[in-house]
């Protein structure tokens, strides 16, 4: 099994003027020229982007979950037809279930996951709440009798590069997956919209998600939404006992609504990637930030790391044609 794994280094001058290199890490080959959104295509996604059909369950028809054999294991959001967001640890191999960082390893090629491996244990789930019907061995839900996403395959992983050079502590734990079959976008299927700057001034976000609800649990099968407060003191004001990392400037924190009920909702393992969401006036649904790390445990008084798309939103239009919120 060989591992393709092409690393191109260049600089792009990004929006606000700043001359900032890129360090883009494929998993797999570039992308398809055919996946690449033109101007138009951008501009149809802006409109249709971000509206979530309200019915008895709320939906999230961007959400997407990263199988094994059933089992949730990462978040993401659809953007456009060929293309999730999600975080970039998902691709890592030195990276734990317990959420620890790659700190103090080498930074090499063989931290990556092939993409033949990728493609072979990995589902991409969407479309649905029920990840997977009752099972023998893993938690069921009575509302999941049966599976009702549809699946995809992963073709292609941009990371970006920065991450595991960083030691996984420097921010940039942010992906782009390219998927194998065309997305076909319908009532239940629509891609989330791209931020703007203002709405990272709202205080309470809320991630969909099929991650654990108790560290010690496996995820169940259905789809869940975690309401979380922006922490906007982060990372002046962190408990004492939040030793993650403080200093990377891509990061935003958030906590569980209610820091001293244990059992309160939080992001823990399996969100990872999610998108961090709001909600304008419009009743439309926006990315802000992607699920990236939380303390060992998922204790809900602790703050949560998430990050944020504004910071590259430039680079996903150039690798993907969605250009509407450059
Ligand atoms: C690369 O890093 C891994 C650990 O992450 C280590 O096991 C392996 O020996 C390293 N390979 C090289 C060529 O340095
Ligand atoms: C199943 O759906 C019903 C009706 O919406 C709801 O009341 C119940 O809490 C759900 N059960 C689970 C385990 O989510
Ligand atoms: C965890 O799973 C066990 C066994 O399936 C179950 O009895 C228990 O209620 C679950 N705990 C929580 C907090 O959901």
């Amino acid at each position: 099994m060989h591992i393709i794994i092409f690393i191109f280094l260049f600089f792009i001058i990004l929006s606000n003027g700043q001359l900032s290199s890129f360090n883009p890490v494929w998993i797999g080959p570039k992308f398809r020229e055919t996946s690449m959104q033109s101007i138009s295509e951008s501009i149809q996604l802006s409109e249709d982007c971000g509206i979530q059909k309200e019915s008895k369950h709320k939906r999230f028809p961007w959400a997407v979950s990263f199988t094994v054999d059933g089992v949730n294991r990462l978040g993401g959001s659809i953007i456009s037809p060929y293309h999730i967001l999600t975080a970039a640890h998902g691709f890592i191999t030195a990276i734990g279930v317990g959420g620890n960082l790659c700190m103090n390893l080498p930074a090499n090629r063989s931290m990556y996951r092939d993409i033949e491996d990728l493609q072979k244990t990995r589902k991409i789930a969407y479309g649905g709440e029920c990840i997977r019907g009752f099972t023998e061995n893993l938690p069921n839900n009575e509302n999941c009798s049966k599976p009702d996403v549809v699946f995809n395959t992963i073709r292609s992983v941009l990371i970006d590069g920065d991450f595991v050079a960083g030691r996984c502590i420097d921010g940039h734990d942010w992906a782009i997956v390219e998927v194998e079959n065309r997305i076909k976008f319908n009532e239940n299927v629509a891609p989330i919209c791209l931020p703007r700057k203002k709405m990272y001034h709202s205080k309470t976000l809320s991630v969909p998600g099929w991650g654990r609800r108790y560290i010690f649990n496996e995820s169940g099968p259905m789809i869940h939404e975690i309401p979380m407060r922006i922490d906007p003191d982060c990372p002046r004001a962190r408990p004492w006992s939040d030793n993650l990392p403080i200093d990377a400037s891509d990061y935003i924190c958030a906590t569980s609504l209610d820091t001293r009920d244990y059992f309160a909702p939080r992001t823990c393992h399996g969100d990872s990637g999610g998108g961090l969401e709001y909600r304008d006036d419009f009743e439309k649904t926006h990315l802000i930030a992607m699920t990236s790390f939380g303390t060992k445990g998922c204790p809900a008084n602790m703050l949560a790391r998430f990050t944020r798309v504004d910071r590259y939103t430039q680079l996903i239009c150039q690798f993907t044609g969605v250009c509407y919120s450059v």
